[in-house]
């Protein structure tokens, strides 16, 4: 297949959450029952979630990105057969394998065969996965990509860890991206850095019929907090330079939602007022790869993120993983 169009546009956004919203009041009081001691108070004070939504027992990562898919498929006015290409983003898929894409090509009804396949950045997942469907649709491979967050990070918390149990939610995100005469995605950044695996992983792994290690996340908070807000900037600050851009022309920033100390810090590195910020942090806590379309479908449909402004995307996770994407809606 060959595409006319070098560029890709974003043409639609969708995304959803599970139903059952949990405050940091009643996730306080759960855990007090388990005898772990923490506040409304304290997590507010110290990420800014107020609340975090939470799968049922049997909703997997495809149910949840198929609801946001559905969202930006009709949002882009197509049919879900219109769709070339599916890359889902995910780090809590619905089996070792098959990939979560391919759940969702067949939950969606998809049956033109189109490629589909997981991408593994843990939160960096969405600008990972973004960058290779425009990537894929600039050589021509596909001509209208389905691109998704979606996680259940509920089901890897440990509710014995008061440091990682507060901070993320379930949720997920879409994008359908178009091949375009003109530039959509201006830019993007990806990167990694090994070294730093222990500081946030999910050790356990499955081998011989056993879960093998510890099946559930644990993190140095600080030192992700610290190496976070130091390449955030620079992925910025690469892409902007990449696309001939400084900082005055982005008219939002929609990062990654873990912690709105990184979120404030980031706008301060980049002279950005907070009004320019898409924050959703509040409501859904840290849905990892799914976190930033989540809060770029919010910024487009209360109508703050308008066609032709300059957007720019960044997301920090596991692995040590980082990136940014800068693109024109
Ligand atoms: N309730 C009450 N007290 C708590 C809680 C809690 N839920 N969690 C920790 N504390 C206590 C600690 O035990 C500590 O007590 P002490 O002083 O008596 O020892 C105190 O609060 C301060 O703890 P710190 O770890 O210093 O708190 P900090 O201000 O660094 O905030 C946090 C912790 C929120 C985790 C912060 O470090 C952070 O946001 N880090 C980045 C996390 C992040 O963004 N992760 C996602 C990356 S994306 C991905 O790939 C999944």
């Amino acid at each position: 297949m060959t595409s006319d169009f070098s560029y890709a546009r974003i043409i639609g956004t969708g995304s959803y959450l599970p139903e059952r919203r949990v405050s940091n009041q009643a996730l306080a009081e759960q855990l007090a029952a388990r005898g772990i001691d923490t506040s409304d108070e304290w997590i507010v004070e110290r990420t800014g979630i107020h609340y975090r939504h939470f799968v049922d027992e049997g909703t997997s990562s495809s149910d949840l990105a198929l609801q946001a898919s559905r969202r930006a498929i009709e949002a882009a006015g197509l049919s879900p057969q219109d769709i070339d290409l599916i890359i889902v983003a995910t780090s809590t898929p619905d089996m070792v394998f098959p990939s979560t894409a391919c759940i969702l090509q067949h939950k969606l009804g998809i049956t033109n065969g189109c490629p589909a396949f997981d991408v593994q950045a843990v939160c960096s997942g969405f600008v990972y996965a973004l960058t290779m469907a425009n990537a894929m649709i600039g050589t021509g491979t596909a001509k209208r990509a389905l691109v998704v967050g979606a996680e259940v990070f509920s089901h890897l918390l440990n509710f014995d860890d008061r440091t990682t149990c507060v901070l993320f939610g379930d949720g997920a995100g879409a994008v359908v991206l178009e091949a375009s005469e003109e530039p959509g995605i201006l830019a993007s950044a990806l990167h990694a850095d090994g070294s730093h695996v222990g500081i946030l992983c999910v050790p356990g792994n499955i081998s011989g019929g056993q879960v093998q290690g510890l099946p559930l996340l644990t993190m140095d908070g600080q030192a992700v907090f610290k190496l976070a807000v130091g390449v955030l900037e620079k992925a910025a600050r690469a892409v902007l330079d990449k696309a001939g851009l400084k900082d005055s022309d982005i008219d939002w920033l929609v990062p990654h939602q873990a912690n709105i100390r990184i979120m404030q810090s980031t706008a301060r590195k980049l002279k950005l007022p907070m009004e320019k910020v898409i924050v959703t942090v509040q409501d859904h806590g840290n849905t990892s790869a799914a976190s930033i379309p989540l809060a770029l479908d919010h910024g487009v449909r209360s109508g703050q993120i308008q066609t032709g402004q300059t957007v720019l995307l960044e997301g920090v996770g596991g692995g040590f993983t980082w990136g940014a994407v800068l693109l024109r809606m």
